[in-house]
Order: C-alpha cells, then structure tokens, then sequence
C-alpha cells in the first residue's frame, strides 16, 4: 500500500498566471475585472490576496481554481505526473483530478455538508479519486487531520453542532486529506472572532511550514494578511 508522499521539493512552481484578462459580460455590459494580471505560486508560498470588494479576487481564485476558464491569457499548473502544464490542454477528467488532489478549497462559510458527520465530510475528496488508497487509509488519515486541528473529538458530530472555528478546521482538514500542493482560500477567517482566526491562520502557517503547501489566502483583515509573505494588492 503507498502512503501519500507528505514533503514537497522546495520550491517548485506550482501555479502560473501570465497575462490573465478576465471580462464579466452579460447583455450589452462588459465589465473588465482582470487585466494582464501575472503572478507565480511556488511551494511554501503564503500569499495574502487584498482588495475592495469588487476587485477580482473571488474571480482570481475562481481561475486558480480551475474553476473557470473563460478569460484570456495563459494559466500553467503542476500536475504530478507530467510538471507544469498549459490547463488549456487538459481535459475536464484531468481539471477534476487535479482540482481534487493538488488543490484545497477553504472558503468563508466552510460548505461542510450537514447530512454527513465531521470525519465523513474531511474523508469526502477521497470518493472522488482513482489513487489505490483504501478506505481504512484515508479515514486513518483523516482522522490525524482531525486531531492535528483539535477537532478529533468532534469526529461523529455533524456541522451545526461545532462552533465557527471547529466547523473551519474540519473544512482545513478536508482541504489537507489529498495532500495538496496549493489551498485557495476566499476569507477564511471572514466569519470568526479575532482570537479563533488566529486558530487558523496558526493552522495554515503550521501545514505551511512543514509540508511546504502553498496557501493563496484572499483576506479583508490585515492582521491575517500583514502574517503572510507576499501581499498581493488588487
Ligand atoms: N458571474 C458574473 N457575472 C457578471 N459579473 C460578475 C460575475 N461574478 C462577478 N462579477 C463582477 O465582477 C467583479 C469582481 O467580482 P469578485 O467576486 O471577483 O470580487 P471580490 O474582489 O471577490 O469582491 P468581495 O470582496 O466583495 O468578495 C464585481 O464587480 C462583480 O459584480
Ligand atoms: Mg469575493
């Protein structure tokens, strides 16, 4: 049996933006929200993403995320088998694969799903792969996230019965179990106190650290973004 490769190689470049323009039209209205916008995401990246609301940076994750693709521009990402790739080239199995195995997804209201418990929504990501991992090794995996975050005793609880800060650690959980090289984040902290997104910025910088997971995070607050590395302003 393989256990996922949990290091990365220093540095590698996982996403690369060049010259994205992103046009909104609906009717006669056109509405121009990215232009010629180019950055690079390696390996242990920890980048803050800013900006008045309107700006893009919903829009940017949607790309990064490979979410859409209707703009504009190059947008080359790692796949693990074959290095970085043009994604104009893949196709929609091998968008999903790698939305699935090398992207994590954190957004502000979680999107935990209610009708499964805690360990059955971090464990969800593996019913979409064709990695041979079975079913005992992801839950073991998911169940260590759990206790990584400190949410493992809420591991048979459903969502609505945790707190904002478990219900995001669960969903941090979740956005680890495929061992991701890179977690978009669309304000992860928007809907907790200071203290609890502390909790998780202190999540993030710990995955970050020691497994060089590169973490886009778009943040309002500037005390979560004045601990990243990079501010990207939009
Ligand atoms: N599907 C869409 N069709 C048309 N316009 C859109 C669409 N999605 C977003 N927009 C517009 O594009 C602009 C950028 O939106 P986006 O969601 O990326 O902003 P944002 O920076 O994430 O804002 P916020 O901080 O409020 O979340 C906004 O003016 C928005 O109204
Ligand atoms: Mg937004």
């Amino acid at each position: 049996m393989n256990t996922p490769d949990t290091t990365h190689t220093p540095s590698q470049l996982i996403a690369q933006l060049t010259r994205i323009s992103k046009t909104y039209v609906s009717g006669e209205n056109r509405l121009e929200v990215l232009k010629d916008f180019s950055l690079d995401i390696s390996s242990g990246d920890f980048v803050a993403i800013q900006g008045k609301s309107g700006s893009g940076k919903t829009t940017l994750l949607n790309i990064l995320g490979l979410l859409d693709s209707d703009y504009c521009g190059e947008y080359r990402i790692y796949s693990p088998d074959r290095g970085m790739v043009p994604t104009r080239t893949l196709r929609d199995a091998e968008l999903s694969r790698l939305r699935n195995e090398v992207l994590g997804f954190v957004f502000q209201h979680f999107n935990l799903l209610e009708h499964l418990t805690c360990l059955e929504n971090t464990m969800l990501p593996a019913s979409f792969t064709k990695q041979h991992e079975d079913n005992a090794t992801y839950r073991r995996k998911a169940m260590q996230l759990l206790e990584q975050f400190n949410v493992a005793d809420k591991a048979d609880n459903h969502p609505s019965q945790l707190s904002g800060g478990q219900k995001q650690r669960v969903a941090i959980a979740r956005a680890m179990l495929m061992n991701p090289r890179m977690i978009l984040c669309d304000e992860p902290t928007g809907a907790l106190d200071a203290q609890t997104s502390q909790e998780i910025i202190q999540c993030f910088r710990t995955q970050n650290s020691q497994s060089g997971t590169a973490f886009v995070i778009v943040t309002h607050d500037d005390d979560v973004a004045s601990q990243c590395q990079r501010i990207i302003r939009m």
